[in-house]
């Protein structure tokens, strides 16, 4: 057994990851987050109790907070989901993910090694190759050609997690996914945001012509990559994770309004966003060969279980919109801060 710090496990991904670590593995988790506005502990409710569980609300940006969670806890392994995650925010102000996504990434490198962790997986994403147009897809050694602040933050970590292999021999994993949809993502990426939309009769945004095209893929095959990737990955090496699912956006937004049995008045068509990255396709062909892993959720049902869960789940999302899913931190945790 070994114990994983999971940085931003409050968030969408990180926190399906840390269902998944205690649901399949015997390992300890430590949830480290700073609890920005994308962190959600009502994602993890029902965990408070749990004895392999441990949330530690922290800065990756704070070197003194991060060196006393090693310190604490040292877990012999680090999977890094913390960023601020949202192109949108990125494009208004660039500050906080240049302050989290590349210099906290480089705090929690330095923590890591000094503390003699074993394995550092870092979570990226393929937004980092760029755009492509109508063919080809992104392998691990396409061009980094990133286009908004978000992705060139995030391209700014995935160069100093190499050069902390390269330099330091630290055992550091890169991992780039495409779109991630499923259970507790926040509702102001496409999907949630849609769902949460038509299930109120309120307006879906498309950008531009919506013909932008994204390859999703449900978070639970994403997280079942990085369990692999931490059990067999190579250290220094970075591995493609995607869903062999593209999809045009106009086209995701009317199965959305078909489940919810709604029509296409909804729609409406806003302007576009400033550097809108045209397509997106990932060749997970190393994830294939090299860890035997691939998708197993086909989209047309992954978005239906999506849709059902945030159908079932209305008060998450009500309570995201309303802010009352900051309450949540208080009144577990409150008290011992
Ligand atoms: P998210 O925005 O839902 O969650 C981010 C989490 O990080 C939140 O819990 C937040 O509180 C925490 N956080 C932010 N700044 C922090 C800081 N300074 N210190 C500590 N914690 C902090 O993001 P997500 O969609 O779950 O994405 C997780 C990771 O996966 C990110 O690194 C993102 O770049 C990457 N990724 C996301 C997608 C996707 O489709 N969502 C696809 C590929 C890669
Ligand atoms: P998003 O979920 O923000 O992910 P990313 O920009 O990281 O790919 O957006 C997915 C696609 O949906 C992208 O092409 C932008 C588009 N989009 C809309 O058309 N309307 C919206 O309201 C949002 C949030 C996104």
């Amino acid at each position: 057994m070994s114990k994983i710090l999971v940085t931003g496990g409050a968030g969408f991904i990180g926190s399906n990851f840390v269902r998944l670590l205690l649901e399949r593995t015997t390992h300890a988790v430590v949830n480290f987050d700073a609890l920005t506005y994308a962190g959600n502990l009502e994602n993890l409710a029902g965990l408070e109790k749990e004895p392999r569980y441990t949330f530690v609300r922290g800065d990756i940006r704070d070197a003194a907070a991060v060196r006393a969670v090693f310190e604490t806890h040292a877990p012999d392994v680090v999977a890094h989901f913390a960023a601020e995650s949202h192109v949108d925010r990125s494009v208004l102000d660039a500050t906080a993910f240049v302050a989290t996504n590349v210099v906290g990434t480089q705090v929690l490198l330095d923590a890591s090694r000094a503390a003699g962790v074993k394995r550092f997986l870092h979570v990226s994403t393929d937004e980092v190759y760029g755009s492509l147009g109508a063919t080809g897809r992104f392998r691990e050694d396409s061009p980094l050609q990133p286009n908004s602040p978000y992705s060139a933050s995030k391209t700014g970590s995935d160069l100093l997690v190499r050069a902390a292999f390269h330099t330091h021999g630290f055992a550091a994993i890169v991992t780039r996914c495409s779109n991630n949809y499923g259970p507790y993502q926040f509702p102001e990426k496409l999907i949630p945001l849609m769902i949460a939309n038509a299930l109120e009769g309120k307006p879906l945004p498309v950008y531009g012509d919506g013909k932008n095209v994204r390859d999703w893929i449900h978070v639970r095959d994403h997280c079942e990559a990085l369990l692999r990737v931490i059990e067999k990955g190579r250290p220094g090496e970075v591995y493609n994770i995607g869903g062999d699912s593209e999809r045009e956006n106009l086209h995701v937004v009317r199965q959305i309004l078909a489940l919810a049995g709604r029509g296409e008045e909804l729609i409406r068509y806003v302007t576009d966003r400033p550097g809108h990255d045209r397509r997106y396709a990932i060749d997970s062909g190393k994830m294939r060969a090299e860890l035997g892993w691939t998708p197993s959720v086909r989209f047309e049902d992954g978005l239906a279980q999506t849709f059902r869960w945030y159908v079932d789940n209305r008060t998450w999302w009500e309570r995201v919109r309303s802010g009352a899913y900051r309450e949540y931190y208080e009144r577990w945790y409150g008290q011992r801060r």
